[in-house]
């Protein structure tokens, strides 16, 4: 049989690296720039297996570069970057890094919904811009969090972990999915399924959790964050396009929200001019995962996909 031949489209950590060396011949793109097309092909036409960032668009011209391809193993839990179907097609299995982010990923929404309701982003640009100031009785003003209620629209992992983190905090918790989460949960959490309008309408916090398809394209849009409360702060950590980013700005400066946290955008890298001139909005550059730890973890699994798939083992955490 002859060596599987491994291509990493981006870098990744060496402890994922390391295990893809024990496996088989890899190439790995070392550069933090995207891989050009034509670099990317040129490798992919005797890949065995891939691994690939979130920014790599696994789609049928992909498939069409790599006849000998096995598997796209994805360092990210989200693969709204790949054509699953068209890998299903060709026979490609398709794996995702879920549950080795979940925590870091908690951590960084329940930061940015510290920092839009308690307006420390402004605060920060207060004193780095070197604006004067003295303390004042009513000087910045926030709001608590203490029995207000956080709507989480995808109580998965990551959202059953923000839960816990807002519980501690003394927030109160709705949820709304297509199905009910598991009775425990519900009661570990003191939480319950509503509709995605009640959600919308009753709570101080919404924080988005839930995948990137066809079916949550824009599920923010005008309409959504009218029926908000102007009260109301919005938190994105899941993926841009849920939000119609265009009605967003709007809707923040018009105040019919409060404010919003983002990590993730639209059109990433790019972020809606009327969002960077706004106080009431926190943003950040898609940092949900980006701890040491947490990248490794993911380029471990990712690896260990890759090694059990070309061992002809089944997938540890397959998408198709
Ligand atoms: C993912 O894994 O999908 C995250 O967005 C990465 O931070």
């Amino acid at each position: 049989m002859s060596t599987p031949r491994i291509v990493v489209t981006g870098r990744i950590p060496d402890s994922g690296l390391e295990i893809l060396q024990s496996i088989g011949e890899v190439w790995a793109w070392g550069d933090d720039r995207p891989i050009p097309t034509e670099v990317r092909n040129a490798q992919l036409a005797d890949a065995t297996a891939a691994v690939t960032l979130l920014t790599d668009q696994v789609d049928v011209a992909f498939l069409a570069a790599a006849p000998e391809l096995q598997l796209v193993a994805n360092v990210a839990v989200g693969y709204n970057n790949i054509d699953v179907e068209a890998c299903t097609a060709r026979g490609v299995t398709v794996t995702n890094t879920p549950g080795v982010l979940t925590d870091a990923t908690a951590d960084l929404a329940m930061g940015l919904l510290l920092m839009v309701t308690r307006r420390l982003g402004e605060g920060e640009r207060l004193l780095r811009s070197q604006t004067p100031w003295k303390w004042g009785m009513f000087m910045m003003l926030g709001t608590g969090l203490q029995g207000r209620r956080l709507g989480i629209v995808g109580l998965g992992g990551i959202g059953v972990a923000l839960a816990t983190r807002a519980r501690a905090f003394g927030m109160e918790i709705v949820y709304h999915n297509r199905s009910a989460a598991d009775a425990a949960i519900e009661r570990q959490l003191g939480a319950s399924l509503v509709g995605l309008d009640e959600l919308l309408a009753t709570s101080d916090v919404v924080s988005l959790n839930c995948p990137y398809s066809p079916a949550t394209h824009h599920l923010i849009d005008a309409a959504a964050l009218s029926s908000m409360r102007p009260s109301a702060f919005l938190i994105n950590t899941a993926r841009g396009p849920i939000v119609d980013e265009a009605a967003l700005v709007s809707a923040l400066q018009d105040g019919t929200i409060a404010g919003a946290g983002l990590d993730v955008f639209e059109n990433e890298p790019e972020v809606h001019p009327g969002l960077i001139d706004l106080d009431n909005v926190v943003i950040v550059p898609h940092l949900g995962s980006a701890t040491v730890e947490t990248r490794g973890a993911m380029a471990e699994l990712a690896a260990k996909n890759v090694a059990a798939v070309l061992a002809g083992r089944a997938p540890i955490t397959a998408i198709n």
